[in-house]
């Protein structure tokens, strides 16, 4: 076990450094789960609620293809100000199908019921405690029509311990808009306690010859599959479905955990 202090959790896990980079991510992970979240949309009705929308990569990809209302909650205003940019630039004809709600989502109140809520790219475990995140299902729970459907996606927990402080491994390496971009993940804690992990998440920016380096300090809280399974039965949700990734691979091999679920 390792054991240090856990520091500065929101600024990391908000980009505050990073937003701007984050859309350069070209890796399969994050194209897989765009047609998996519409497939379980498309069995519902009416205006879908996200959850920690970031830049609006679901978002935008679901309001294209299902051609429904989405209400979007982010705390992050430079996340925010990324997918607002993206609405008025790139995909101004998405405007009036998307809105965005800058708040918390371990404490939200829409005043509505949705038949369809997600929480996609493991942004549950940016709640740095058990605690929050129960509060964020709930809330989930309280959102949903009876006859809606709840998905969301954890990481499934890996071996962290002397091995793993301290490893940089390289995410992508892209060229654009004259810019070389390499990002890389730096394991800086791990509390196998309390269950949370620490990551720097590094970008060097190689341009005109100059590199510079901005680094966001990530926090993730992560479950094993009985502890998820319990507190999401806990709060009154039925799972129907678990698989290990989006291709719907059994849960036992892959590296995610996804879970659909009803009331
Ligand atoms: C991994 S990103 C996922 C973004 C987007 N859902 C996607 O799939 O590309 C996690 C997002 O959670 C947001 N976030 C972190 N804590 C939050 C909170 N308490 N409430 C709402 N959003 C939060 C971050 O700002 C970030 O945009």
């Amino acid at each position: 076990m390792i054991t240090s202090q856990l520091e500065n959790y929101l600024s990391g896990n908000l980009y505050d450094n990073t937003a701007n980079y984050y859309d350069y991510d070209n890796r399969d992970i994050i194209k897989d789960d765009l047609e998996f979240y519409v497939e379980y949309a498309n069995k519902t009705k009416g205006t879908i609620l996200e959850l920690a929308s970031g830049t609006g990569r679901v978002s935008l990809y679901m309001a294209e293809q299902t051609k429904r209302q989405l209400e979007c909650i982010e705390l992050s205003e430079k996340m925010v100000n990324r997918f607002k940019l993206k609405l008025q630039t790139t995909h101004q004809h998405l405007q009036n199908k998307i809105n965005i709600k800058i708040g918390d989502m371990a404490d939200f109140n829409f005043g509505q019921k949705f038949e369809f809520i997600m929480i996609p790219w493991r942004a549950l475990q940016y709640l740095p405690e058990q605690e929050l995140a129960k509060k964020c299902l709930n809330c989930v729970y309280r959102h949903l029509e009876n006859n809606g459907v709840f998905v969301f996606d954890i990481f499934k927990p890996r071996k962290y311990d002397e091995n793993w402080l301290g490893q940089e491994s390289i995410s992508y390496d892209v060229e654009a808009e004259g810019k070389r971009i390499i990002r890389s993940t730096v394991n800086h804690y791990a509390d196998t306690t309390k269950k949370k992990i620490q990551y720097k998440s590094r970008y060097k920016i190689i341009e005109g010859g100059r590199e510079t380096m901005i680094e966001d300090l990530l926090t993730y809280k992560y479950y094993d599959h009985k502890e998820i399974v319990e507190i999401v039965q806990s709060l009154g949700f039925r799972i129907i479905a678990e698989y290990g990734y989006y291709d719907k691979r059994e849960i036992k091999d892959g590296d995610e955990m996804i879970f659909v679920c009803s009331k």
